[in-house]
C-alpha cells in the first residue's frame, strides 16, 4: 500500500475552509493508502504561542479529527515523536541557510510578526520550518503528501533535501514525496467576501466546523452579498460564495435551483442563504454528535491516541536507525 503523511496545526477551530481543504480528503483516502495524520505541535511553536493553549488546542484538534472520522489509528501527535525533532536537526546540516530565506511563508510570517509588534521576534525555529516538514513526510518515507497549493514551495524543498541526502550520503535511501493537491473550493470570508476565510482575520471571517446551528445561520444570513440591483450578469464575490458553500456541501439540487433563479434575473437572496445555512448545519451536525461521544468518552480516547502515536512511533524509529547508521552517527543500540 502507498503511504501517506499530512499533518496540521493545532489552532483551535477547525473552519470550513480547512474541512474542504484538507480534512475531508484526509478521511476519504483512508482505507486505500497507508494513512499518518500528525496534529503538529512542534510546528505550533515557530509562532508566539502560550504553553497551557497548545495542549489545550492540540487535544481539541485530535477530538475534532476524530469527529470529522479520520480513524485513531492514522492519528499521531506530533511532539510524541520526537524522532521528528532529531531528524530535522538532521535534515537542517544538508540544506543550506539560503534556501530557507526563499521560502516566502518565511517571509510572509516575518512580515506578520512585525506587523503585529514593532520588537516582535522571528524565531530561527520559523526558519527551520520547512525542515520540520520535510522531517514528518521523510521520516515515514511518504510516497503521496495531501496539501493545498500554499504548501507546495514547501513539499518541493522537502524533495530537495531528500536528493541532497541521498547525494552527500552516496545512497537512494529516501524517496521523492508527490504531492497531492485536490481541489478546494475557494472559500471566503462571509463578512468580508474580498477576502479567504480564514481564522487570522477574527471570528466573523470563518465559519467554524463545530459552531453552533444559531451562530452559523446568523453568520450565513448576515453574509455579505450584494446590492440586489446588479444587472450587468457578474456575480459579486459574496454571492459567488455562497454558491460554493452549496456546492462545497453537495447541495447540488439548491445549488441548480438558485443559480437558475439568479441567471433569469432574480436577486432575492434570503431562501438563497436560507439554503446554505441548512446544508452547512446538515453536514455538520453529525460531527457535532459525535464529538460529544467522543468527549464522554475522553481519558479511553486519549489512551487510544498515545497507543496510536506509539505504533506509528516505531515506523519513525525504523527510519531514524538507519539515518544514523547512513549519516556516521554512533547506533542507539550497541
Ligand atoms: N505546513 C503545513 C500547513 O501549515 C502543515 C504540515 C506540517 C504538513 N507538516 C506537514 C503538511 C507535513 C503536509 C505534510 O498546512
Amino acid at each position: 500500500m502507498k503511504r501517506i503523511l499530512s499533518g496540521i496545526q493545532p489552532t483551535g477551530d477547525l473552519h470550513l475552509g480547512n474541512y474542504f481543504g484538507a480534512i475531508k480528503n484526509w478521511v476519504d483516502l483512508q482505507g486505500n493508502y497507508e494513512c499518518n495524520y500528525g496534529v503538529v505541535d512542534y510546528h505550533s511553536m515557530t509562532m508566539p504561542y502560550k504553553a497551557d493553549n497548545l495542549k489545550k488546542n492540540t487535544w481539541q484538534m485530535v477530538f475534532q479529527l476524530l469527529a470529522c472520522g479520520v480513524r485513531e489509528e492514522n492519528l499521531f501527535i506530533q511532539s510524541l515523536i520526537p524522532e521528528h525533532a532529531e531528524l530535522t536537526w538532521i535534515l537542517s546540516c544538508v540544506c543550506s541557510y539560503g534556501e530557507l530565506t526563499r521560502m516566502t511563508q518565511f517571509k510572509d510570517k516575518t512580515d506578520q510578526a512585525k506587523e503585529q509588534s514593532k520588537d516582535a521576534v522571528v524565531s530561527s525555529g520559523l526558519l527551520f520550518y520547512p525542515i520540520l516538514m520535510a522531517s514528518d513526510i521523510l521520516l515515514y518515507h511518504a510516497d503521496y503528501v495531501p496539501i493545498g497549493k500554499d504548501q507546495e514551495q514547501h513539499l518541493e524543498l522537502s524533495r530537495n533535501i531528500a536528493t541532497r541526502f541521498n547525494y552527500i550520503f552516496n545512497t537512494e535511501y529516501f524517496q521523492h514525496p508527490e504531492p497531492l493537491f485536490t481541489e478546494i473550493p475557494k472559500l471566503l470570508s462571509p463578512a468580508n467576501p474580498e477576502k479567504k476565510m480564514s481564522k487570522s482575520l477574527g471570528e466573523k471571517h470563518y465559519i467554524n466546523l463545530f459552531g453552533e446551528e444559531k451562530v452559523i445561520t446568523k453568520q450565513i444570513k448576515s453574509a455579505v452579498t450584494d446590492s440586489g440591483e446588479v444587472s450587468s450578469g457578474t456575480m459579486s464575490p459574496g454571492v459567488k460564495n455562497l454558491f460554493e458553500l452549496l456546492k462545497a456541501c453537495g447541495n447540488t439540487e439548491a445549488y441548480n435551483y438558485h443559480m437558475e433563479q439568479w441567471e433569469s434575473g432574480s436577486r432575492q437572496y434570503g431562501a438563497l442563504k436560507g439554503d446554505v445555512a441548512a446544508s452547512i448545519v446538515a453536514l455538520t451536525a453529525p460531527f457535532h454528535l459525535r464529538l460529544e461521544e467522543l468527549k464522554n468518552r475522553e481519558s479511553e480516547i486519549k489512551d487510544q491516541v498515545y497507543e496510536s502515536s506509539a505504533l506509528i512511533r516505531k515506523k519513525a524509529q525504523k527510519t531514524m536507525d538507519e539515518v544514523r547508521e547512513i549519516t556516521g552517527l554512533t547506533t542507539i543500540s550497541r
